[in-house]
């Protein structure tokens, strides 16, 4: 068991991705590899919905048609997340920033708290991320994995959360892996790249 004392500021990476980019299947790997805790946002705001009633129907709506909900109850529940959490110090937070409101509210709110990473993206065809959402649809239950909402999911994707991903780009803290190959193949990669990134 590890506990935190107030000096210490866990590790956090953000994977990013568009919806059926595999993020959450690769971070589930990764918590193993690494033995990280994996949290994904949309997660978080799903489970919400059954929890939160002050933001169930804001949740509801913005899910359901593929918009980025208000960063506050997103970092609330990621804070909570983080910090109750006690079995590591390192987080691959699954889905999050999405958008600048996302970033900036992170920065003002967390970044002093945690120790920044680095940001993974998975860069995956469209026709993939519809074959592969198509096919979970017909288990996972999720309001939004049908073809109405996706477009709309893909619509954030390259309007809002595409400038989070170059913004990081610039920055150097970027590391981007093709999303299409097989689910070994991707794992392999990010952890190459991982370690190659921050060995340098
Ligand atoms: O990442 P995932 O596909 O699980 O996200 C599902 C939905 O959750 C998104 O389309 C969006 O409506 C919501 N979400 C959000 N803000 C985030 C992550 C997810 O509003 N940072
Ligand atoms: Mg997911």
């Amino acid at each position: 068991m590890y506990k935190f004392s107030t000096l210490r500021k866990p590790f956090v990476y953000f994977i990013l991705g568009g919806p059926g980019s595999g993020k959450g299947t690769q971070c589930e790997l990764l918590s193993k590899n690494l033995k990280c805790v994996h949290l994904s946002a949309g997660q978080l705001l799903r489970n919400a919905i059954s929890n939160d009633s002050e933001h169930k129907s804001t949740i509801e709506n913005c899910i359901n048609s593929g918009r980025i909900v208000p960063s506050h109850v997103t970092i609330n529940l990621l804070d909570k997340a983080i910090f109750e959490e006690q079995s590591s110090e390192t987080f691959l937070i699954d889905g999050f920033p999405r958008n600048y409101e996302n970033m900036e509210n992170w920065i003002a709110l967390m970044d002093h708290k945690i120790t920044f990473k680095s940001v993974i993206h998975i860069l995956c065809s469209r026709a993939t991320m519809i074959q592969r959402i198509t096919e979970r649809s017909k288990t996972s239950g999720r309001s939004d994995d049908n073809i109405q909402t996706l477009e709309k999911r893909f619509i954030t994707y390259q309007n809002d959360t595409y400038k989070i991903i170059e913004h990081y780009r610039n920055r150097k803290q970027l590391i981007e892996i093709n999303g299409d190959n097989s689910i070994e193949t991707v794992q392999g990669e990010i952890l190459e790249s991982l370690k190659k990134h921050h060995s340098q």
